[in-house]
């Protein structure tokens, strides 16, 4: 293969759970990969695991994206590096019980990985993509975006912003072909549930699927061509019902004035 048709993609969480598996997906399909996180020693025993199997190049970036000038690292190496065409926002955290159990330190760092990370490295891959012709992004959320009232707020929400982030973007760069999607696992079985930060109780394991079957599943999203890809909504009529509800909502959230529920009562 010659210099020129090198693609890369960048993975990001790609020393366990979701990223380590989605990193060997995307090199079985042909992807040379640079791959992120914190911990050098799983990151690079992953990287040789793939390069063995795949024999595809992979290089280690060891980054903690909690902070911002490792990020703006990462966006540079975006707009500079023309092979890359790929990028996934997989890293994620949660906090053990949520917010108001954590400090607000914990809560700077949530709101720092889950949203500035994936925010500033897909604003720098929608416009180097866009420049170069293509490219693809995938923000991994999360199911729990829909249930804030059953999980931690701040992760839920977080999660809810990817998907508000990912759909405004795929529509805003469709046209300079740039392929945004937003993966919404349902529970996955990795570290996350490995450190029991959800008990049995509330997500009996027979919920949980495999990281395995879910990247699979959010790569055939991908090839579908989808924008929004949940892997564990079997009758996909409920997906569109609900999408109906909320362009039902948006024809009625420019008013110029209150609804009626909302006017003082005369006197
Ligand atoms: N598992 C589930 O049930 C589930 C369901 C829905 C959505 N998700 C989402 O899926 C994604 C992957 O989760 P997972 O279950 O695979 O979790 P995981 O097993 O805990 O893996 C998280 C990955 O992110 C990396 N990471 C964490 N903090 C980082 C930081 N500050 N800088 C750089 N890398 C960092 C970790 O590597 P280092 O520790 O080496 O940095 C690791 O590679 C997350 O966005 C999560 O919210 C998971």
């Amino acid at each position: 293969m010659t210099e020129t048709t090198v693609r890369k993609a960048i993975v990001t969480g790609a020393s366990a759970g979701i990223g380590a598996v989605y990193a060997r997906k995307l090199a079985e399909r042909g992807y040379d990969l640079i791959a992120v996180a914190r911990n050098a020693e799983r990151l690079e025993a992953n990287a040789s695991r793939i390069r063995e199997e795949t024999g595809r190049a992979v290089e280690v970036v060891v980054a903690d994206l909690s902070k911002s000038s490792e990020v703006l690292k990462l966006a540079a190496r975006i707009a500079e590096d023309a092979t890359i065409a790929f990028l996934l926002n997989n890293a994620g955290i949660s906090l053990q019980g949520g917010v108001l159990q954590n400090s607000l330190a914990d809560a700077e760092d949530l709101i720092a990985v889950n949203i500035t990370a994936p925010t500033l490295l897909s604003i720098a891959a929608a416009k180097a993509f866009g420049e170069r012709g293509g490219g693809t992004v995938v923000n991994i959320s999360s199911v729990t975006a829909f249930v804030p009232e059953m999980f931690d707020r701040a992760y839920s929400g977080s999660k809810n912003y990817l998907i508000n982030l990912t759909v405004s973007l795929a529509g805003s760069t469709k046209d300079a072909g740039v392929r945004f999607q937003a993966v919404l696992p349902g529970p996955t079985d990795t570290d996350l549930w490995a450190r029991g930060q959800v008990p049995e109780s509330i997500v009996p394991r027979s919920m949980i699927m495999s990281p395995e079957d879910l990247v699979e599943a959010a790569l055939v999203g991908l090839d579908r061509g989808e924008v929004l890809t949940l892997p564990t909504v079997a009758d996909e009529s409920v997906w569109a019902a609900y999408e109906t509800s909320r362009l039902a909502l948006r024809s009625s959230l420019a008013a110029g004035q209150p609804a009626q529920r909302y006017r003082q009562p005369a006197k």
